[in-house]
């Protein structure tokens, strides 16, 4: 069992910085996320914790023990008792399943009994125990993803490192999996690090997120905390489907933000927090949008531009002015194309981003 904690960790390359300044800390047996778009540094943070990398400055724990420090102290990947799971499986092609799972065993020279309880403990866990005579070629994408995790399980890994493990299967398999690497996880309890770009497997699957951008930590904490409160524009627009409507407004008379399209005057609350002022952003969910074909008190009319149908909801994009928000209302509506609608804002729910600094205000 350990924690890792990474101080003040940058990285490298050249004149690429892929990982900038981070400090993180993930608690025994957490199941933390690493999520961020394409080149943000995920891939890189992995590799810094198992130590196929070395900090270029910053210091990585496991427990009390400093494992890099970019100087003279480095635990090789070897001695750290991780186990990663790359995002293409890497099983050998000649070998059969058992022995793909077996490899680790044989190379940390376990006995030949110990080797075969666990390679049987963990294929009966991932449900492969009728593959292991079969060649990976043989297998399902899915089949092929859990042989890979069954042989990053069986040296009982106390830190077990994930890259986009369930990138390469169906949508189907994908939810499966998904759910199924979360009950292992909690049955092996082993400090888990688990990096994606999709926002619905961190949220679906963690402890905690990390969201991360340009290298930089943005912010760390539950999905619901992440869900509620996002502490920047960034954070905000990437958790949750379809995103935060972000909006570009102004404070005029410490009464109303003006979109230009339209004003909305600002409960007693938010003037109380807010400068006289300023350019601000103005953030709300689709779900938190009340729409309506009536007219409601406080409510302004938009057109329906578009009505995309899911089944059990609707999106609805709606337009006033150059504004154009996403609403995410009840099948029940039927709003067409063209149609005027009205739509009420509920501030207990909205929040406000300093447009400069792109920080959470409200
Ligand atoms: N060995 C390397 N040499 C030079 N630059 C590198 C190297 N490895 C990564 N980078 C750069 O560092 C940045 C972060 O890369 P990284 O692989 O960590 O991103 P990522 O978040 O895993 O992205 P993806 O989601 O596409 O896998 C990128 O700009 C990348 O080009
Ligand atoms: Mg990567």
């Amino acid at each position: 069992m350990v924690e890792i904690f990474l101080e003040g960790v940058t990285k490298r390359f050249g004149k690429v910085v892929a990982v900038d300044n981070l400090t993180l800390e993930v608690k025994d047996g957490e199941f933390m996320v690493l999520l961020g778009p394409s080149g943000c540094g995920k891939t890189t943070t992995l590799r810094l914790i198992s130590g196929l990398e070395r900090v270029t400055s910053g210091r990585i724990y496991f427990g009390d023990e400093l494992v890099d420090d970019g100087e003279a102290t480095y635990v090789p990947p070897q001695r750290r008792n991780v186990s990663m799971v790359f995002q293409s499986y890497a099983l050998f092609p000649h070998m059969n399943v058992f022995d793909n799972i077996a490899f680790p065993g044989y190379v940390r020279k376990l006995s030949r009994e110990e080797i075969k309880k666990r390679v049987y403990e963990v294929a009966d866990l991932l449900r492969i125990r009728d593959l292991l005579d079969r060649r990976p070629h043989e297998l399902s994408g899915g089949q092929q993803q859990r042989v890979a995790l069954a042989r990053a399980l069986m040296i009982e890994p106390s830190v077990l490192l994930l890259d986009e493990p369930l990138a390469n299967l169906d949508a189907k398999l994908r939810v499966y999996m998904r759910a199924e690497l979360k009950r292992i996880q909690r049955e092996f309890g082993c400090t888990t690090i688990y990096v994606t770009h999709d926002q619905v497997e961190a949220m679906s699957m963690s402890d905690r997120i990390a969201v991360l951008n340009n290298g930089r930590l943005q912010q760390v904490g539950t999905p619901d905390e992440l869900y509620d409160k996002p502490a920047n524009l960034f954070v905000a627009g990437f958790i949750g489907s379809p995103p935060m409507n972000i909006i570009d407004c102004t404070l005029t008379n410490r009464k109303y933000l003006d979109f230009r399209a339209f004003k909305l005057e600002i409960p007693e609350s938010w003037a109380r927090v807010i400068e006289d002022r300023g350019e601000y952003v103005f953030g709300i969910r689709p779900q938190d949008i009340k729409v309506s074909r009536e007219e409601m008190e406080g409510a302004i009319d938009f057109l329906v531009y578009v009505s995309e149908p899911l089944g059990d909801r609707v999106v609805l994009t709606l337009t006033r002015g150059d504004i154009m928000i996403k609403a995410l209302v009840d099948p029940s509506l039927k709003a067409e194309m063209g149609e005027k609608i009205w739509v009420f804002f509920d501030f207990g729910k909205a929040h406000l981003y300093d447009k400069k600094s792109e920080k959470l205000i409200i």
